[in-house]
Formats: structure tokens, sequence, C-alpha cells
């Protein structure tokens, strides 16, 4: 099966590229800077035994989206697997928060994962099986201080999710949500140091998660396995409270 996984260059999305990889899919990864850590992934990917592609492709813009669709099916393929996990973030308190950095956040995070969906979706109704992931985040479900943007983005992430499950079931396509916690990647890496220290207080686990704890969860939601799984939303954030 094709999987699609958009920001996968590096973090979770680069994990997630090589979980599915190992699990037997070919992979599509997407990036919108940083050409050479994508195609390292690609490599990695392909040193399972599939096919791998890293594309360039800014998901906030619906005409990138539609040529990187049309790409994949006629190079590999219909797709069967869509991870949408590229994500920004733009944190300010909301009193001064901008508008184009409220808007610039919902249109990557939310909009360009509605538009890719769509896209994906009429191959996956004729093949009667898909698979939808979206990485939404704690943040969606809890609120953040400093993250009305990203918070509003990742729970509208979350309606999104619930609905196509509900418009999708019968056509045998499973849509679900996977929200990280604090896990270690570049995102994370810009969290003062204080921040840092205050979340860890806060992780029964005691640590930051690895971008391949999240992807395990993201492997089984594409497996056959899991067919039986839609409209969920799965923490996986080391029992984060907030
Ligand atoms: P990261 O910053 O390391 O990677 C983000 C990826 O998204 C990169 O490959 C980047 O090229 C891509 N991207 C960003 N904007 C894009 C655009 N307009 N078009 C195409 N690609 C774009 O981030 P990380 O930490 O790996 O996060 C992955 C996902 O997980 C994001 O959706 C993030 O919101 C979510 N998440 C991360 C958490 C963490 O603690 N790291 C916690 C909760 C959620």
């Amino acid at each position: 099966m094709i999987a699609l996984v958009t920001g996968g260059s590096r973090g979770i999305g680069a994990a997630i590229a090589k979980q599915l990889a190992e699990a037997g899919h070919d992979v599509v990864l997407t990036y919108r800077s940083g050409g050479d850590t994508a195609e390292a992934t690609a490599e990695l990917c392909r040193a399972c035994g599939v096919q791998a592609l890293a594309l360039q492709a800014d998901i906030a813009s619906e005409a990138a989206s539609e040529a990187l669709v049309s790409r994949i099916r006629s190079e590999l393929g219909p797709i069967s697997i869509l991870v949408n996990n590229a994500g920004v973030n733009r944190d300010g308190l909301m009193m001064r928060m901008k508008t184009e950095q409220f808007s610039e956040v919902i249109e990557t995070n939310l909009t360009g994962a509605f538009i890719l969906s769509r896209l994906v979706v009429p191959d996956m109704m004729k093949a009667r099986h898909g698979r939808i992931i979206n990485i939404t985040s704690v943040a969606g479900i809890y609120g953040n201080a400093g993250q009305a943007n990203y918070s509003a983005a990742k729970a509208g992430l979350i309606g999104l999710t619930k609905s196509m499950s509900r418009e999708l079931g019968s056509r045998n396509i499973t849509v679900n949500a996977v929200a990280p916690g604090f896990i270690d990647t570049d995102m994370t890496a810009a969290l003062p140091e204080k921040l840092r220290a205050g979340a860890l207080e806060r992780i029964s686990l005691g640590r930051f998660g690895e971008p391949a704890d999240v992807a395990g969860l993201v492997a089984f939601l594409a497996s056959d396995a899991a067919g039986y799984i839609t409209g969920q939303v799965v923490e996986v954030s080391g029992g984060l409270s907030l």
C-alpha cells in the first residue's frame, strides 16, 4: 500500500515514515524546506525494501497539494494511508497575537489536512479501504497558554477526524487522531528550559517521548489489526496531566 506522510522529513513524521516502510508500505514523505534531511529519511525507508519518495510541497497551498496527489497517483498509484503530520507553531499570548499569526497556523495544521484528505478520499472510496491518521496534540484537547492558534487548529483537527470518520466509515475508511504530549523534536527543542522542567514534573513516565513512541501507534492504526477503530483520539503523552 502507498502511504503519504506530510512533514515526513524529520521529527515525528520521519519516524512515522520509517515505521510504515518497516511494515512494508511504499512511502511518500513531504517537506516544506530541508530537502537533504528529507532525502536521507527516504533513503532509510528504501533500506526497508520499499519504494520511497521525498517531495517538496507546501501543504498550506491547495494547488501544491493537488499537484502532489496527482504526481503520486501517476508515479506510484493511489494513496491508501494518509498521515496528516505537518504542523507549525507560532506561539504568543492571545492578546498580542496577530491575525496572520493565527491564520498561518490554522492554514497549515488544519486546512492543509482537510484539503489533502478530500484529495485522497475518492481513491480510498473506490478501493473500499483507507486509513487517515491526523496528528493533533494534547494542546488541542486541554488548550495551552500561549498557543491559542495552535490549540484551535489541533482541536479543529479532532472535530475533522470525528466528522470524517462518520462520513467515510461505510466505505471502510478509518479516520483517527493521535495526540502527542511532549516529544523530543526540533519543535520542542525551542522551548525555554523553565518550561521543559515544568513539563517534566507533570509527566508520569518522567521523560519526554521519542518520535518512535508516536510512530508505533500510527503504524498500528494504519494496520489491518486496527480495522475496527475509527473516530478516536489517542494520547501518547507519558501520562501528562495539565
Ligand atoms: P517538526 O517541526 O520537527 O517537523 C514538522 C514537519 O512539518 C517538518 O517536516 C516540516 O517541513 C513540515 N511542515 C511544516 N509546515 C509545512 C507546510 N506548510 N507544508 C509542508 N510541510 C510542512 O515537528 P514535530 O515535532 O516532528 O511535529 C510533527 C507533528 O506533531 C506536528 O503536527 C506537531 O504539531 C505535532 N506535535 C508535536 C509535538 C511535539 O512535542 N514535538 C507534540 C504534539 C503534537
